[in-house]
Parts: structure tokens; C-alpha cells; sequence
């Protein structure tokens, strides 16, 4: 699968088709040479909620897990008018994610929140609901996965209808298929409630791509609000 990749994105993600190409490869390389894990989304990927971010015509972007900075510079460079708030707890991640970004020429597309999701979130909301900052159109959750629901839950008030909500690493290598792996990790019980749960939430309609690539076996869940 990741030749495939290689294949593919050297005929599809070449200089020509992005401005911001040599410096979103870059973003990758600098993060894993900062000491940070190799676990951004591949470039395919990242492509991939670009275009999305494209067709939902999104321009206010919430992302929880900044990491590096590599989807979240995606992101930005779907259009110059598109903005990007994105969460990290880890401090040396958004450090290296802010320098990576300035160095992409993004920094003023990308505002990066310092703090946990769980306590930035809920301000962000307030402001939305104050009428001092505009609703997320779109919603990318990539962070820590035991928290997925409650980030769900957090932000979708500050939402709208047609907002486009995609969670990462929603099969793990298939695991979340079975309740034996649920109670070994609790990263596969929380993603299994997500799923169950957005499955009876009246404000969503979900699906489950399953992805293989350089990121091994894995998925996005791709919902809207109605
Ligand atoms: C992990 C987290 C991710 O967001 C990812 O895409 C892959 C792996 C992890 O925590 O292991
Ligand atoms: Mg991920």
C-alpha cells in the first residue's frame, strides 16, 4: 500500500499542483526530525481533507491534535480564506507545528490553541456563541481518541447545518470491529462508543471510510450535520 502511494502522489502531488507542495512535505520531515512520532496523516490523506475542506466550500476549521502542523497547513492551503484553529496539549508539538506553519507561509491561516481540548474547547464555543468568532464549518478531531466524543459533543454546537465532521483512526488495523480488542484498549471502546453513538444522534449522518496506505490499515468517520 505504500507504494501505492508513492506512486500515486508522485503523478498527483507534484510542485505544480500546489503552491505550499515543497513546504507541506517539509512539515513531515521537520516534525520527525523534532523528535515528534511519525503519526501525522500520509500526504494522500491530508490531500484528501484539503479537497474535502474545497467541496464543503469550508472556511472556519476546528482541528483537535495540531501536532506537527501538517494536516492543519493542508487545510489552510485549500483557499487563502480559509482558517484553521487547531488544539494541542503537547507544548513542544505546537512549538514545532508554529514554526513549521511560519515557515509554510501560513501563520496568518493557522491559529494554534495551546492547552487540552477539554478545557480550550468550551471557550472557543463561548466565543462562537458571543458572536465574536464565526461557526466551524468544518470539523477534523485527531487527537487523543478516548476524547473523541466529548470533542464531538463540544463543538457541535458551534456548528452548523452542512458542517463536515471527519474523526482519524476510526478502525485501527480493523480492531474496532471486536468487543475482546474494546476491552484491551481503551482507544478502541472510546472509538466503538463514537461510532454507536453518532449512530442514534439525531444532529448527524455518518459513514466510515476505510483507508489503506503508508498509515497501514486504518479510516475517517465522515459525517454532516443536518
Ligand atoms: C496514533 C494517533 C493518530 O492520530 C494516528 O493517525 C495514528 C496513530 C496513535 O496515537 O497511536
Ligand atoms: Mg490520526
Amino acid at each position: 500500500p505504500g507504494a501505492v502511494d508513492d506512486y500515486v502522489n508522485s503523478h498527483l502531488q507534484t510542485p505544480a499542483s500546489n503552491k505550499y507542495h515543497n513546504a507541506l512535505e517539509h512539515i513531515r520531515e521537520k516534525s520527525i526530525a523534532a523528535g515528534l512520532p511519525d503519526i501525522a496523516c500520509s500526504a494522500a490523506q491530508a490531500k484528501y481533507l484539503a479537497i474535502q475542506v474545497k467541496i464543503a466550500k469550508a472556511k472556519n476549521i476546528l482541528e483537535l491534535g495540531t501536532l506537527g502542523g501538517f494536516s492543519a497547513a493542508w487545510m489552510a492551503s485549500a483557499g487563502p480564506d480559509v482558517k484553521v484553529t487547531t488544539v494541542e496539549l503537547e507544548e513542544h508539538n505546537a512549538n514545532v507545528a508554529s514554526k513549521n506553519i511560519a515557515e509554510a507561509g501560513l501563520q496568518n491561516q493557522i491559529d494554534i490553541q495551546r492547552g487540552a481540548g477539554l478545557g480550550v474547547l468550551p471557550k472557543l464555543v463561548a466565543e462562537v456563541k458571543a458572536g465574536q468568532r464565526p461557526e466551524f464549518d468544518f470539523i477534523f478531531i485527531d487527537a487523543d481518541k478516548q476524547n473523541n466524543l466529548a470533542y464531538l459533543n463540544l463543538a457541535l454546537p458551534a456548528s452548523r447545518s452542512g458542517t463536515v465532521v471527519i474523526v482519524d483512526n476510526v478502525v485501527r488495523q480493523g480492531r474496532i470491529a471486536y468487543p475482546d480488542e474494546a476491552a484491551k484498549d481503551e482507544r478502541i471502546s472510546a472509538t466503538r462508543n463514537l461510532i454507536e453513538t453518532i449512530g442514534k444522534d439525531e444532529r448527524l449522518d455518518a459513514t466510515v471510510i476505510q483507508t489503506v496506505g503508508e498509515k497501514s490499515y486504518d479510516g475517517f468517520l465522515f459525517a454532516i450535520k443536518k
